[in-house]
């Protein structure tokens, strides 16, 4: 379902479109009451049929929203219209990470500087009990403050949720099997209970396994392989066989110092951290 200029949800006015992914369409919006411009997300209809999945939902939104971090999008409200479920954001101007690895690999010192940056997202979000588990390119903007951290959506305080006996299942995934195909080069899945982005995916995630940090530290060793290289940690022709790569742990070729920057080893390698059962470990 598509807003047009002038929509009123709530407080918030839409105002023009600013993407669509895998769970809907963000907007860039009004705040009516305090003047300012916002980025509104807006979630597929199904969630608020599922009163189990709005609450999972809302427990969430409250944890992100708690997150005050320069390398994190602020969460600034949730809300709810006619059945329409939506998130309001901090609005970010710039290019996702996504865009920017469509004109190639980044250079050194760009890489340096983005990859610490969304290591010290993700380290505050850790140490506050919050996995992401969907990080990906599309899903962090350079902005010109820095690399900030978007759609901590499907993220769950590991710890006590756990503790609570709360399912260990993507929180939105039941949302994600719903929406139509993605966007052109979007590498979304339908098949079997694997949804959401594969490539960036860490193995137990792909087993249905509850992820943790170590997982988001899976997924940001393939983000910055392919911020070096250009090229995807893990390929494959089909999900299927992107899937045994990741598990079998045959990514991309060794890459060293003759693509240009030594020291970069094999994707998933060294910044995986232990498979859960193991020591966690720390992003920063
Ligand atoms: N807070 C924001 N400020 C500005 N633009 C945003 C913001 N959040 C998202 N966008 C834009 O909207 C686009 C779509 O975002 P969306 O999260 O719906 O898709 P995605 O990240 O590609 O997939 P997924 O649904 O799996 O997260 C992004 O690529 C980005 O360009
Ligand atoms: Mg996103």
């Amino acid at each position: 379902m598509a807003l047009t200029s002038g929509t009123k949800l709530g407080p918030y006015e839409i105002l023009s479109p600013l993407g669509a992914g895998g769970m809907g369409e963000v907007y860039r919006a009004l705040d009516i009451r305090l003047e300012r411009s916002v980025a509104i997300k807006v979630l597929p209809a199904n969630l608020s049929s599922d009163p189990g999945l709005r609450q999972r939902l809302e427990r969430e939104a409250k944890a992100v929203s708690a997150l005050n971090h320069p390398h994190i999008c602020t969460l600034h409200d949730i809300g709810s219209q006619d059945g329409v479920d939506f998130l309001v954001m901090e609005l970010l101007e710039g290019e996702t990470l996504a865009d920017r690895l469509r004109r190639g690999p980044l250079p050194l010192e760009q890489i340096a500087k983005v990859g610490s940056e969304i290591a010290d997202g993700l380290d505050a979000a850790h140490r506050a009990g919050i996995v992401h588990r969907d990080l990906k390119p599309s899903n962090i903007m350079l902005a010109k403050s820095g690399a900030k951290l978007m759609d901590f959506g499907l993220a769950k305080p590991a710890a006590t949720s756990a503790a609570a006996g709360v399912s260990s299942a993507p929180m939105l995934s039941a949302a994600l099997t719903m929406t139509s195909p993605s966007p052109q080069g979007s590498p979304l899945t339908t098949a079997g209970s694997i949804v959401g982005t594969i490539q960036y995916m860490s193995p137990e995630q792909i087993e249905g396994r509850d992820a943790d940090a170590r997982s988001d530290i899976f997924a940001f060793g393939a983000i910055l392989y392919e911020m070096a290289t250009g090229k995807r940690a893990f390929e494959g022709k089909s999900q299927l066989s992107i899937a045994s790569a990741i598990l079998e742990g045959t990514g991309a070729a060794q890459f060293g110092a003759a693509d240009g920057a030594s020291g970069v080893g094999r994707p998933g390698q060294d910044l995986s951290g232990e498979r859960p059962g193991g020591t966690v470990r720390q992003c920063a």
